[in-house]
């Protein structure tokens, strides 16, 4: 079976980390590296945690630190979620894996300049080291084979009623990413919010009893109780590793292709993804943007996951 090439960008945070778990051992994914950005937490915190998960589950796969701030706005983290470190609820062993000493940065062009054009590039945070590297070096656009990112939203946003928190973290960045020219695949709250993390699936992964459920239960318990207090849901929507999951199964999230701006001027709606749903515009669509999801098969995938690991 051909294995398709990823690179996560991410930003942990509780669900990125359920997107590792998802990426770390799938049979068809090769996951070559995780680069890690400023977000749900200081960059600081983002990159121990996901060294943390990486250790966690035993993976072998590099960790590279890349931007510590936004491009041009000035940085918010996501602590009323994702806990003063970024990662609360787990007790998490001391920690033994170091980061690679290369900038996430350099990491993604090297990478992605000696490819053949066969990689994907998955992110679950802002969008800020994609977009410096693209930058940076203007030649890796050519080369990526296609972006998949957890951020935006058609209807309403999750940090004001226009914006979703990875593309308001860094709007400017993810104006790059979509402008680069290549495929986009948009997975925004339209369609992360149908996968609730209710108790009853907290419960069945609880029965799978590995190493990797444990440390999903661990993570649900705190994210499920500031989501409840935050939007009032009885289950977390398990935003980021809908990205992974798509990618394993093709047929998982319905996609429509739309053009695509992001909102970089306005007072009330910085940040927006502002999707032409319906073609009013008759521009060209700019990304393909997820509209629905097959919400069985993803808590399947998401169990079959948790059974790869001890
Ligand atoms: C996104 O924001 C972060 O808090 C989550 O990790 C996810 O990537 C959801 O809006
Ligand atoms: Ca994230």
């Amino acid at each position: 079976m051909e294995r398709q090439k990823l690179i996560l960008d991410c930003d942990p945070g509780h669900d990125d980390a359920v997107a590792i778990l998802l990426a770390g051992r799938a049979p068809g994914l090769e996951l070559l590296g995780i680069t890690v950005t400023a977000g749900n937490q200081t960059l600081e915190k983002t990159a121990q945690n996901a060294l943390r998960v990486v250790q966690w589950l035993g993976l072998d796969t590099p960790v590279y630190a890349g931007c510590d701030r936004p491009l041009v706005r000035d940085k918010i983290v996501a602590g009323n979620i994702h806990g003063e470190t970024g990662l609360d609820g787990p007790v998490f062993p001391s920690l033994e894996r170091t980061l690679r000493p290369e900038h996430a940065v350099q990491y993604l062009i090297r990478t992605l300049l000696a490819s053949e054009g066969d990689i994907t590039v998955v992110t679950t945070g802002p969008m800020t080291n994609l977009a410096m590297a693209l930058r940076l070096e203007p030649r890796i656009a050519e080369k990526i084979r296609r972006i998949v990112l957890m951020g935006g939203s058609y209807t309403n946003g999750n940090v004001t009623p226009a914006a979703e928190f990875n593309i308001l973290a860094d709007p400017e960045a993810a104006h790059i990413c979509f402008s680069a020219g290549r495929p986009v695949s948009m997975i925004g709250l339209d369609v992360t919010r149908k996968v609730l993390c209710l108790p009853e699936i907290v419960e069945r992964m609880a029965r799978v009893n590995t190493g990797a459920s444990r440390l999903f239960v661990d993570l649900m318990g705190h994210f499920c109780r500031t989501q409840k207090e935050v939007f009032g849901w009885d289950g977390a929507p398990l935003h980021d590793p809908v990205t992974v999951a798509s990618l394993l199964d093709p047929d998982l999230v319905r996609f429509k292709p739309m053009n695509v701006r992001i909102d970089l001027r306005s007072e009330q709606s910085y940040g927006r993804t502002n999707c032409d749903y319906f073609g009013y515009l008759g521009l060209p669509a700019t990304a393909d943007v997820a509209v629905d999801i097959d919400v069985p098969r993803f808590w399947d995938i998401v169990e079959e996951a948790l059974r790869r690991y001890e």
